[in-house]
């Protein structure tokens, strides 16, 4: 069977403290892309194996989030993960390809752990894969009314950023929550209620990788409507008011040797 694993966008993401444990409190809107990287799971015992064009990047070892994931629940499967997404980018790669090894498990008999923020923050969001706010350091999520498929632009400068030295470089951790989150119908209900409104380790990771900042320039330039960057970096969106737009600013941000892709928010899957 296969299970898409979308990209997490923090369309917005404040830090509005911090735990004992040095874990963070979050306040975001998450929504997911329609690329991801994507899950096999077959009948037989639990294997992994990678592909695609990100495969290089990450290891098949027992510590790989996929693995982990299976042997939280106890699941048996021949996993084979394609990789398309780039390793330590901030679209919750990690945690998605988690989150759809637990689903498939899931699909194969198995139960959904009680805790699965363990394997990592964004993998609760990551196994509802639909808009959600995420609360707390990522452990409480409440599911969104769908939002429209907008087009979407990923692009990500090839600089692996580390989280916890982003969370470490932080200068503020005790930001406002979110405003009050209405139903976004447009375009423009969303961009003007996301001017609202920040990803609060945006600073901190253009500090530690000066390519964020071409990165967004770059796609204001493109004509985006609205860019900013996604979780702790350094993948940045761009929301664009068509889908050819949104193709051409890819076509665009590729020469400057970044990987980037056009895409839209993802739409739920269809019943049944
Ligand atoms: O849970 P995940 O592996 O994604 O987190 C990576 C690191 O990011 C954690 O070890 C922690 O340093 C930091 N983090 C945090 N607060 C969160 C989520 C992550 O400080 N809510």
């Amino acid at each position: 069977m296969i299970e898409a694993a979308r990209a997490k966008l923090n369309l917005a993401l404040h830090v509005t403290g911090r735990r004992a444990d040095g874990y963070h409190l979050l306040d975001s809107l998450v929504a997911f892309a329609a690329y991801g990287d994507e899950l096999r799971l077959e009948p037989g015992p639990l294997s992994l194996r990678i592909e695609g064009p990100f495969a290089e990047g990450l290891a098949a070892d027992p510590d790989n989030l996929c693995l982990r994931a299976a042997r939280l629940v106890g699941g048996e499967a021949a996993i084979t993960l394609t990789k398309n997404l780039p390793v330590a980018s901030g679209i919750g790669g990690g945690s998605a390809d988690a989150a759809a090894v637990l689903r498939g498990l899931e699909r194969m008999g198995h139960s959904l752990p009680e805790n699965p923020e363990k394997l990592g923050a964004d993998v609760p969001v990551c196994l509802l894969s639909a808009p959600a706010r995420m609360e707390g350091v990522g452990e409480i999520v409440t599911p969104l009314p769908p939002l429209p498929s907008l087009p979407l632009v990923l692009v990500n400068p090839g600089v692996a950023v580390s989280t916890p030295q982003i969370f470490a470089a932080m200068e503020r951790r005790d930001n406002p929550v979110l405003p009050p989150i209405p139903r976004f119908d447009y375009l423009d209900a969303l961009t003007g209620w996301l001017r609202l409104t920040r990803n609060d380790l945006e600073a901190p990771a253009r500090a530690v990788c000066p390519a964020i900042d071409e990165v967004l320039a770059a796609l204001g330039s493109t004509g985006a409507a609205f860019a900013r960057m996604s979780g702790s970096g350094a993948t940045c969106f761009g929301l664009y008011d068509s889908a050819g737009k949104a193709a051409t600013a890819a076509k665009m941000l590729k020469q400057h040797g970044w990987w980037a892709v056009a895409t839209e928010l993802a739409q739920p899957p269809a019943a049944g």
